[in-house]
């Protein structure tokens, strides 16, 4: 029997108003409705306006989470935010999410773990809950990808959508909360998906910009391997620690990145399609916000509910990938 240390009490989310659909990039680039559908499961994405940034998706979702919870901003104990498409070079952005909801008492920090981002920002939480008695954590997966999509190169540009998504997160009561959490990474393949010059490794320079070196590198056959392959191994991992039986999941939330590795992932731990949760068809890749996004709308849409257990499982850049049980 597991003693949760903490748990998710409330999730928000937010999406810029903007839509790009299949049909719109049959304008921009030579690609067809049916190959982005077939391929991915992609039916359209949420774009950020020019001057909407990370810390705006990520403050409107935290917000959301805050009101549910009844939480004020002094409450906040720590602000993790996930992101790979940060405000600014530094600060960290989470240091404009504590400033735009005013948590003075908050110690806010980034992770950069792509799209595995929001299941490392539950372990740290789970882990800043049970070592250093924090009461109240704002934990953030929030992107901007259309910022650094290249709108050229049809093999990325399609798949990537803006979002984000946050959940409160507190000490454990009545044995709901974090049953686990696995998290890996292998930085030995950094170079199959990556923005090669948004750091100091190539600081921009007409050079830089010409290359479109700042904009988002996938070898995309490759990453698709490796995702199926860790997807299914984290899926496993975290119910073999956990102990749960395949019943006890009433929902399966992967990483929404394409269809076929939700669909290979689902199958791999013998979940049936109907305890999957599947959103990619509406928000394309969001990266970090992927996972908070989907367990919002899985929520709110009554999917789950109190009580319900869910199988968090995610991969992306780095490489990097983890998964979390949860009770709700
Ligand atoms: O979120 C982090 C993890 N990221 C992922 O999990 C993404 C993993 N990768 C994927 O999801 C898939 O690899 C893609 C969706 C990116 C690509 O699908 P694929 O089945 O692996 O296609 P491919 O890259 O092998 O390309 C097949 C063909 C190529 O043409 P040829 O060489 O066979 O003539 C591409 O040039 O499809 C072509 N292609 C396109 N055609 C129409 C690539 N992109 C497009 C496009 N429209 N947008």
């Amino acid at each position: 029997m597991i003693n949760p240390k903490s748990m998710i009490v409330s999730t928000g989310s937010a999406v810029p108003e903007k839509v790009l659909t299949n049909h719109d990039f049959e304008k921009m680039v030579d690609t067809s409705d049916e190959w982005i559908r077939t391929r991915t499961g992609i039916e359209k994405r949420h774009i950020a306006a020019e001057d909407e940034l990370t810390s705006d998706l990520a403050t409107e979702a935290a917000k959301k989470a805050m009101q549910e919870a009844d939480v004020s901003p002094e409450e906040l104990d720590y602000i993790i935010l996930a992101t790979i498409t940060p405000d600014v070079g530094f600060p960290s952005t989470a240091c404009f999410v504590q400033k735009n909801l005013g948590a003075v008492n908050a110690t806010a920090m980034d992770i950069s773990a792509a799209c595995t981002g929001f299941i490392y920002g539950l372990e740290l939480a789970d882990t800043l809950i049970t070592v250093n008695k924090a009461k109240t954590i704002l934990v953030i997966g929030a992107e901007t990808l259309s910022k650094v999509t290249d709108y050229t190169d049809r093999a990325t540009c399609v798949l990537f959508g803006d979002g984000a998504g946050a959940a409160i997160v507190k000490p454990a009561e009545n044995s709901r909360g974090i049953l686990g959490t696995f998290t890996k990474s292998n930085g030995n393949l950094h170079y199959l998906l990556h923005i090669p010059g948004m750091g100091t490794k190539h600081l921009p320079t007409h050079e830089t910009l010409d290359q479109h070196l700042h904009y988002i590198k996938m070898a995309g056959r490759e990453v698709f391997k490796y995702a199926v392959t860790a997807m299914g191994d984290a899926a496993v991992k975290i119910i073999e620690d956990t102990g749960l039986k395949n019943d006890e999941i009433d929902l399966l939330i992967p990483h929404q990145a394409n269809l076929r590795i939700i669909d290979a992932t689902a199958k791999r731990v013998n979940i049936p399609s109907d305890r999957v949760f599947v959103n990619v068809n509406n928000y394309g890749n969001t990266s970090a916000a992927s996972i908070p996004l989907a367990l919002d709308e899985a929520i709110k849409t009554g999917k789950i509910h109190q009580g319900s257990t869910v199988v968090l499982v995610a991969f992306g850049a780095g490489f990097t990938w983890g998964s979390a049980a949860i009770k709700l």
